[in-house]
């Protein structure tokens, strides 16, 4: 985990802040964690969700897992300690999204509670709404869109999410989706019923 090395560095508290932000853009900014085994829909979920809050006049955002991966954290590879680091700085940047008001939606497979729930407590009094996007390593197995799960099975891949390496599901999300039987209209729409029913959209 990351230590504070620089010394002689200040905070300093915004003149406007995200409250101000939010009634600016009428909605309230916030974190959608989606979580999950790989090929599961995070992405393809949040996506569709970006894409319909878009098109209502929302302001949204989506960080992705292997696009982040090829840039911020290009340096990171999947060792426990790396996936740590990349959900950290995951969660620091989807923090500045949402305080600056936008709907943030991260598709990451981030694998272990410990580094979700500091990703929690870095958001404080809310805002960090947790999706396990719930599919069977069976059936995320049997889309391998990527054929990593093929790869991993053959032992070209070490360590592989659900194959040789753990996956922690929540606890306590804000949200279950089943996406081993429901389509991804389906579940993105529950994704904004429960957007509008906490109090995030009107
Ligand atoms: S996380 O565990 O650190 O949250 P992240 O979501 O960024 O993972 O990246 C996962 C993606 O990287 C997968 O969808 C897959 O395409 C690719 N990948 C490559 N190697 C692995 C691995 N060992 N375990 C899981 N995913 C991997």
């Amino acid at each position: 985990m990351a230590e504070q090395k620089a010394t002689n560095v200040t905070w300093h508290d915004h003149s406007v802040t995200r409250d101000e932000r939010c009634k600016l853009m009428g909605h309230k900014g916030c974190i959608l964690w989606f979580t999950g085994l790989s090929a599961c829909g995070k992405s393809t979920i949040a996506n569709a969700v970006d894409r319909k809050l878009h098109d209502t006049g929302v302001h949204t955002f989506v960080l992705d897992g292997d696009n982040i991966r090829m840039g911020l954290n290009k340096n990171l590879g999947f060792s426990a300690e790396d996936r740590a680091e990349n959900i950290r700085r995951i969660g620091e940047v989807a923090k500045l999204f949402a305080d600056a008001g936008v709907i943030t939606a991260t598709a990451f497979i981030s694998p272990y509670l410990a580094d979700r729930d500091k990703v929690r407590a870095l958001m404080g009094q809310g805002g960090f709404i947790e999706i396990y996007v719930n599919a069977s390593l069976e059936t995320c197995e049997a889309r391998d869109p990527k054929g990593l799960y093929k790869k991993a099975r053959a032992g070209e891949i070490k360590g592989f999410t659900g194959i040789s390496d753990p996956y922690e599901a929540p606890e306590k999300p804000e949200l279950v989706l089943d996406s081993n039987s429901k389509d991804i209209d389906e579940l993105s729409n529950e994704v904004i019923a429960y957007l509008k029913s906490s109090g995030y959209l009107s």
